[in-house]
């Protein structure tokens, strides 16, 4: 239970202390993108407890993040990490290979959430066995595509969900990279607008010359182009490079208008005539870290709220598509979705 002033907060754990976990920003970065970063400017939330096998994450954490969490329990293990602390949300940030090992020993000790990094598993075979295990415990997945949370991009969503272009018709989105590991996160943005019901995907695409991938994985390849039809008849295209106007961003048209929204990329939108929109009157909050805005949505589900972003169904679909977009690469056919081949296993390294 959670009381006025004295707010019994969230308790978090995070696994894994590299980059996205705590070293792509510092303390008192205004909008830090990375989890502990909008774990510490979150009232809802208390960090715990962390993790990381290497002694050198640990110590390089410690030296950047200890002042700011003092008295932070840090570990070298999961198994110590369980032994010690009760957690209601967990964060998963090792990388892609380790998703299925760890996610899977998470689910075991029954938090109330997880919070899992992008691409969420190497194969599909992966991806369901997590869920299935979660879902046997009733603990919600939530995927970090964390262009989502922009504060920009979630009020773009909520007025065009209410009518602002009309029907939506066609999405187009701009971003290159590896299709599970980097380009996920416009694909994600792509069902943000589309909805999260793709039905096939059509795509192109580019291995690296050389490889490096161990036994047991296939490479990832580039993200060259993507058609993904959606179940309520939407379009959407992902461009895997740079648009005009930047990268992670997409443009969405409906029968009345049209918007342009990303984390990166300034707002636009117009009306059938092609006439701009006054942008006031849109109403458009003011950007915050977006791991404090995915965190504060797991806290509020947990308060009894609706299911936060990315959770479940929707990061599953986004997934799907990443995985139909290498198998229609490969074949060089249009994908139905769901995959029929599950067991294709990419090296997913991001
Ligand atoms: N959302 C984003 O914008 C974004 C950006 C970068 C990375 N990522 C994702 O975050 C994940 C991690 O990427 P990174 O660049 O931070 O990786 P990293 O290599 O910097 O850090 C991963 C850490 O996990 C630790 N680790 C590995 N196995 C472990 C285990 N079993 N238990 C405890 N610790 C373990 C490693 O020692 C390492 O310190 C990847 O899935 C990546 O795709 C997301």
């Amino acid at each position: 239970m959670r009381f006025g002033a004295n707010i019994m907060k969230y308790r978090v754990g995070v696994i894994g202390l590299g980059n996205i976990a705590a070293m792509y920003a510092k303390p008192g970065d205004p909008r830090p993108y990375c989890h502990v970063g909008g774990i510490c400017l979150s009232e809802q939330l208390k960090l715990e407890a962390v993790c990381d096998l290497s002694a050198e994450a640990r110590q390089k954490f410690l030296g950047t993040w200890g002042e700011t969490f003092p008295g932070l329990a840090c570990y070298g293990s999961i198994g110590e990490l369980f032994e010690n602390h009760e957690l209601d949300i967990v964060a998963v940030c090792v990388r892609g290979p380790h998703h299925f090992s760890v996610t899977s020993e998470v689910i075991q000790h029954s938090p109330k959430a997880i919070f899992l990094e992008k691409p969420p598993s190497c194969s599909l075979k992966e991806m369901d066995g997590m869920m299935d295990a979660a879902i046997a415990r009733n603990i919600p997945i939530m995927v970090d595509y964390s262009r989502h949370w922009s504060h920009k991009v979630l009020r773009m969503q909520e007025l065009v969900a209410d009518g602002l272009i009309g029907e939506v018709k066609t999405v187009v989105a701009w971003c290159g990279g590896t299709f599970l590991s980097f380009a996920s996160h416009t694909t994600d943005l792509i069902c943000q607008f589309a909805g999260y019901c793709p039905t096939s995907v059509t795509a192109h695409g580019t291995f690296p010359e050389s490889p490096n991938v161990p036994e047991g994985f296939e490479p990832e390849p580039s993200l060259d182009n993507m058609v993904i039809q959606f179940e309520n008849g939407v379009t959407g295209l992902q461009v895997g490079s740079q648009g005009p106007f930047g990268s992670f961003y997409c443009e969405v048209f409906g029968t009345n208008g049209f918007i342009r929204t990303g984390i990166y990329t300034d707002v636009h939108a117009a009306n059938a005539k092609g006439e701009a929109l006054k942008l006031e009157k849109l109403q458009i909050p003011a950007e915050e870290s977006v791991f404090k805005v995915a965190y504060e949505q797991m806290a509020n589900f947990l308060d009894g709220g609706p299911l936060p972003h990315c959770t479940n169904q929707d990061f599953m679909s986004v997934n799907e598509v990443g995985f139909a977009g290498i198998e229609s690469v490969l074949t060089g056919n249009t994908v139905s979705l769901p995959n029929s081949n599950r067991t294709r296993k990419i090296f997913a390294n991001g």
